[in-house]
């Protein structure tokens, strides 16, 4: 009960409109009920793929699979930022990430063969590839993202809902998590020199991740 207060208060900050909370609550809640139904087919079909490759390399090419929905002050935020009108019906048509999943691989090689077998799906289609790791951002975030429309079978009827999936590799995630932490108690005049910093961190982490996955193949093609 308590909870259901707790969301109806989010809600509310969502849409700002106290006379149609409650009906607006009830297809809020649904929404994110199909994208919560959503994460879970395209994580399904990542774990089948971990199960089926470690069979014959004897190793997972995945590492863990995490997920989230965004918050509804955070969805409210980013249609505000957008310019966009801050409705339920708003949410699907203007944003791509309200379902996100994060793969963690051990190789840079298992982030587009992961990427590869989930895309080739004949029920997945593809809206949206950024390679960040061909191409970084410039503060040095590197990953793939995808964003991927799934359909998801109800009773009566199936809707495409759209996930945002990011790859990385170990070494990435932990660049990724720090910037992130460092960037949210960043002072103003330490920014030139962090980012900087944090920039030469990403370089090395990078040629690590080069290097180990050379070691890898070397491995492999000794064993053979
Ligand atoms: P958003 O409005 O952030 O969604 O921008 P976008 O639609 O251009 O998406 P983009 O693919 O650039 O990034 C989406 C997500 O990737 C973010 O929400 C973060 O989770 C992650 N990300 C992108 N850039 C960075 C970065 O510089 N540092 C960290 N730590 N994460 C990042
Ligand atoms: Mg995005």
């Amino acid at each position: 009960m308590e909870n259901i207060q707790k969301r109806e208060e989010l809600i509310r900050e969502l849409l700002g409109d106290e006379e149609n909370v409650f009906g607006n609550f009830l297809l809020f809640d649904s929404l994110m009920t199909k994208y919560r139904c959503a994460i879970r087919e395209v994580t399904t079909k990542l774990e089948v793929l971990n199960d089926e490759l470690s069979l014959p390399t004897k190793r997972n090419p995945i590492e863990s699979i995490h997920s989230r929905i965004k918050r509804p002050a955070s969805i409210a935020q980013k249609l505000r930022d957008k310019n966009k009108p801050v409705t339920i019906e708003s949410i699907s048509e203007n944003l791509n990430d309200v379902a996100g999943i994060r793969v963690i691989c051990p190789f840079i090689d298992d982030i587009y063969e992961v990427a590869r077998m989930l895309t080739v799906q004949d029920d997945i289609k593809v809206i949206e590839v950024k390679d960040y790791i061909k191409n970084p951002k410039p503060n040095g975030y590197r990953s793939l993202h995808l964003i991927v429309e799934i359909p998801v079978f109800f009773s009566q009827y199936k809707q495409q809902m759209r996930v945002e999936v990011q790859i990385r590799t170990v070494a990435m995630d932990f660049w990724a998590s720090l910037e992130h932490q460092i960037k949210y108690k960043n002072h103003s005049e330490h920014t030139a020199q962090i980012a900087e910093e944090l920039k030469e961190c990403a370089e090395v982490i990078a040629s690590t991740d080069e290097k180990m996955q050379e070691l890898h193949k070397k491995i492999q093609y000794e064993e053979f």
